[in-house]
C-alpha cells in the first residue's frame, strides 16, 4: 500500500516513521494537495491531508480517476473536504482526537501570554530592559469566561478555567449534561463574557459566529481566543473591533485566510496579507501559526489514529473513524446505526 502525504512539515515524517510499518510505502511532499497537485498521488492507495489542503469536488474527482481510495485526514477538523461529493467515491477518515489537553492548554497559554504581556517581557528582559511600565494585566480569578463549543476541546478549556476560579458561561448546539459550566443562549454569552473562546467546528452555521454585530453586543474590552478554525471570525470585523478599543485583545491560532501563509517563514519576504499584517502590527494581538496541536503527545496519537484507521478501512471496509458523508458530522450522528448516516 502506498500513501502520499501532502503538506508535509519534518515533525510530520518523524511522527509518522516512529511507527513500524509492514508493506506500506511512504511518499512525503512539501506541497499541499489542490488540483494543481493531486497528481502527485498516482500509484497511492491513500491520500493523507491536513487542515490546509484543499479536497474540494474537483480534487476529488482527480484523485478518484487516479485510484486512491482513501483520504485520511490527520486533522480533527475536515471543513477543507467536500464530503458530500466523497461519498461512493472516496472514503474519508479522519482523527477525531489525539490531544484536547493540547489545544486547550495552548489556548490558556495564549490568554496568559497576552493579559500578562509576557510577550513584551520577554523582549525587554532579553535586552536587559528590566522597566515595568505598560506590563500592568489583570487577574483572571473572578472573570467570566464565554466558551462556544463544549466538546473535547472546549470542556479541557472549562476545566482549566474553573481551576483558575473564572465563571464559566457555554454555548453550544449539543449541550451536555456532565460540563462545568452554565449554558446561555449565544446573546447572553456575548454580553456577560469578559473572554470569549471558541471551540466550535466550522459549519456553515458557525462560519463568522464573530461578525460585527455579535462584537457590538459583547463588552468593551472583550479578549477574543480562537484556537478552532479561522473562519469562525469575520477577520475585518475583528479589526475594526480592536481600531475602536471595543475588542481589548485577540490570541489567534487560526484565520481566514491562513491557507496560503501558516506553517510557512516569509521572514525575509513582504507579506501581502495587508489584514494578517496590521492584525499582528496591534500590541494586544497575538497570534500564532495553527500550533496549538504541536506536541508531542498529539503528533504521535496523530500517526497512530491515521495509520489504524487506514488499516481498518483495509482489512475491514469501514472505520469507526470514517466521517459522516450525509450530515458531516460525528456527533449528531449517535443514534443512527453504527452512528453514521450513510
Ligand atoms: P468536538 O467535536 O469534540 O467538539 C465540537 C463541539 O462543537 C461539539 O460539542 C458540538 O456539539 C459543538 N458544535 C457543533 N456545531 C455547533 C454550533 N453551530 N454552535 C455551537 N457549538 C457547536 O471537537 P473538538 O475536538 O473539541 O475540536 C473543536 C475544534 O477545534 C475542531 O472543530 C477544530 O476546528 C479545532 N481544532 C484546532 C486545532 C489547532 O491546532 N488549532 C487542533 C484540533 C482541533
Amino acid at each position: 500500500m502506498k500513501i502520499a502525504f501532502f503538506d508535509t512539515k519534518p515533525y510530520d515524517r518523524q511522527s509518522f516513521e516512529n511507527i513500524e510499518q509492514n508493506d506500506v510505502k511512504f511518499k512525503f511532499f512539501d506541497t499541499k494537495l489542490n488540483i494543481d497537485t493531486a497528481d502527485l498521488a498516482h500509484g497511492c492507495d491513500v491520500v493523507c491531508i491536513f487542515v490546509n489542503d484543499t479536497a474540494d469536488a474537483e480534487v476529488i474527482d482527480k484523485l478518484y480517476e487516479l485510484g486512491v481510495k482513501i483520504i485520511a485526514l490527520r486533522c480533527a477538523g475536515y471543513n477543507n473536504v467536500d464530503l458530500n461529493y466523497a461519498y461512493g467515491k472516496i472514503h474519508v477518515v479522519h482523527v477525531p482526537a489525539y490531544s484536547p489537553y493540547a489545544v486547550a492548554e495552548h489556548a490558556m497559554a495564549m490568554l496568559l501570554t497576552s493579559i500578562r504581556r509576557i510577550h513584551k517581557a520577554y523582549i525587554r528582559t532579553k535586552d536587559f530592559n528590566f522597566s515595568l511600565g505598560g506590563l500592568t494585566g489583570f487577574d483572571l480569578h473572578g472573570k467570566t469566561v464565554g466558551v462556544i463549543g463544549t466538546g473535547k476541546i472546549g470542556r479541557v478549556f472549562i476545566d482549566i478555567c474553573n481551576g483558575f476560579g473564572m465563571k464559566v458561561l457555554a454555548f453550544d448546539k449539543f449541550p451536555a449534561s456532565d460540563v462545568r459550566a452554565e449554558y446561555v443562549d449565544l446573546d447572553t454569552l456575548f454580553a456577560g463574557s469578559d473572554i470569549i473562546s471558541l471551540h466550535c467546528p466550522l459549519t456553515h452555521e458557525t462560519k463568522h459566529i464573530i461578525n460585527q454585530s455579535s462584537i457590538e453586543k459583547m463588552r468593551k474590552g472583550v479578549m477574543i481566543l480562537n484556537t478552532s478554525r479561522g473562519a469562525l471570525i469575520d477577520t475585518d470585523a475583528l479589526l475594526e473591533g480592536i481600531k475602536s478599543r471595543k475588542v481589548g485583545g485577540a490570541c489567534l491560532d487560526v484565520y481566514e485566510e491562513e491557507s496560503d501563509i501558516f506553517f510557512e517563514d516569509f521572514s525575509g519576504h513582504i507579506i501581502d496579507d495587508d489584514t494578517i499584517a496590521r492584525l499582528i502590527s496591534m500590541p494586544n494581538v497575538i497570534v500564532t501559526s495553527h500550533q496549538a496541536f504541536l506536541t508531542e503527545e498529539a503528533l504521535g496519537n496523530i500517526a497512530e489514529t491515521t495509520l489504524n484507521n487506514i488499516k481498518e478501512m483495509q482489512e475491514k471496509g469501514y472505520s469507526q473513524n470514517e466521517l459522516c458523508y450525509h450530515c458531516g458530522k460525528m456527533e449528531s450522528c449517535k443514534e443512527c446505526r453504527n452512528r453514521k448516516c450513510f
